[in-house]
């Protein structure tokens, strides 16, 4: 893997580190991270996303072949990138090594532009500082989780006559890529294929007459949950019956996750009928131009840190 920064020594520290890219082979250690940070991730995404662009995810490695912090802009079309997994461990937090991995990946989007998910406090930082100037004001990104285990039951399966929920195959996927772009406005088809092949994931679809009419993943995080994402509907009783079905599927988890935007009042809804608590509220952050998708269908976000909607 090519080097992107040698030599960093940190405040007070003699050890030195270098920044390259992430492989397949660090994402143990990655989630290592991740879960000391209690971030519910989901090692199976991240991995397909890495799949999606190799060069999206850069690393913090010390001499010792150990991994500190990383950071992330994934190429999700040619003019988008998406950034997130900003972190370093909490012991060398503050000594500098931050701002490296960050470059690292601001030159992998070059001039294009971006977008990303802050999180309280840190707006100023990326709006003044890392030029991010453009603030999504029509919604915020809100994260919903409890560690308690969540009812089906609380949702009803009452779907509109003609729409049938099934468990994903590979003859649904191109209804579902064109679903896809309807709702989020560029092709996602190889990112959504690896989705529907995740261990430790459930996928179905809402079909009707031939058409997708919605779908939704669960899958388990790193800190053993089950987190709903994406989950895209036209209708929220499609959204409700799916949202039932997903949660079902994977009963042997401990705790639920499901990220939202703010201004799909149905989804709340949902959350409001399983019992799951509002937790932090992330701005939507943008380099050169806003981006727009029909929040109306999105339930839930497909992944805060990896992609947009
Ligand atoms: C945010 C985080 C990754 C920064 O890493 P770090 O190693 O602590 O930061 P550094 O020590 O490299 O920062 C050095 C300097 O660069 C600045 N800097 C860090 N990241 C920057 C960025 N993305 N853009 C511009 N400046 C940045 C810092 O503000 C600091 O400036 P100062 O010296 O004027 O105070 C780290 O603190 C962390 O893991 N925090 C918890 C997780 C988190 O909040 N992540 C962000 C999610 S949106």
């Amino acid at each position: 893997m090519p080097v992107k920064s040698s030599n960093i020594v940190p405040k007070n520290g003699n050890s030195r580190y270098i920044v390259r890219c992430m492989t397949h082979e660090d994402l143990p250690q990655l989630m290592e991270i991740r879960r000391e940070l209690k971030v519910h991730d989901v090692e199976s995404c991240i991995d397909s996303w890495l799949t999606v662009d190799p060069q999206g995810i850069n690393v913090v490695e010390s001499e010792a072949g150990e991994l500190v912090g990383a950071c992330c802009f994934i190429r999700n079309s040619d003019d988008l990138y998406f950034g997130g997994l900003y972190c370093v461990r909490p012991k060398y937090q503050g000594t500098g090594l931050g701002i490296h991995v960050w470059n690292a990946c601001m030159d992998h989007v070059g001039p294009r532009n971006a977008a990303l998910n802050a999180v309280p406090g840190k707006t100023e930082l990326y709006r003044d500082k890392s030029g991010f100037p453009i603030v999504e004001t029509e919604f915020k990104c809100q994260k919903n989780f409890t560690m308690e285990s969540v009812d089906p039951d609380n949702l009803s399966n009452i779907i509109p006559q003609g729409v049938i929920i099934e468990s994903v195959q590979d003859y649904h996927l191109p209804a579902m890529f064109d679903y896809d772009f309807s709702v989020v406005g560029y092709d996602r088809q190889f990112a959504l294929a690896l989705n529907c092949q995740e261990e430790n994931s459930r996928t179905f679809v809402a079909m009707k007459n031939g058409d997708c009419v919605g779908f939704g993943t669960i899958k388990l995080t790193c800190l053993g949950a089950g987190r709903v994402g994406p989950l895209y509907a036209d209708d929220p009783a499609v959204a409700e019956a799916l949202l039932k079905r997903l949660i079902m599927s994977m009963p042997h988890v401990t705790g639920f996750v499901m990220n939202t935007v703010s201004n799909n009042v149905s989804a709340r809804k949902l959350l409001k009928k399983l019992g799951v608590p509002l937790k932090e509220e992330l701005t939507r952050m943008y380099r050169k131009e806003k981006l727009s998708a029909d929040t109306k269908k999105i339930f839930a976000l497909y992944e805060l840190n990896l992609a947009p909607f």
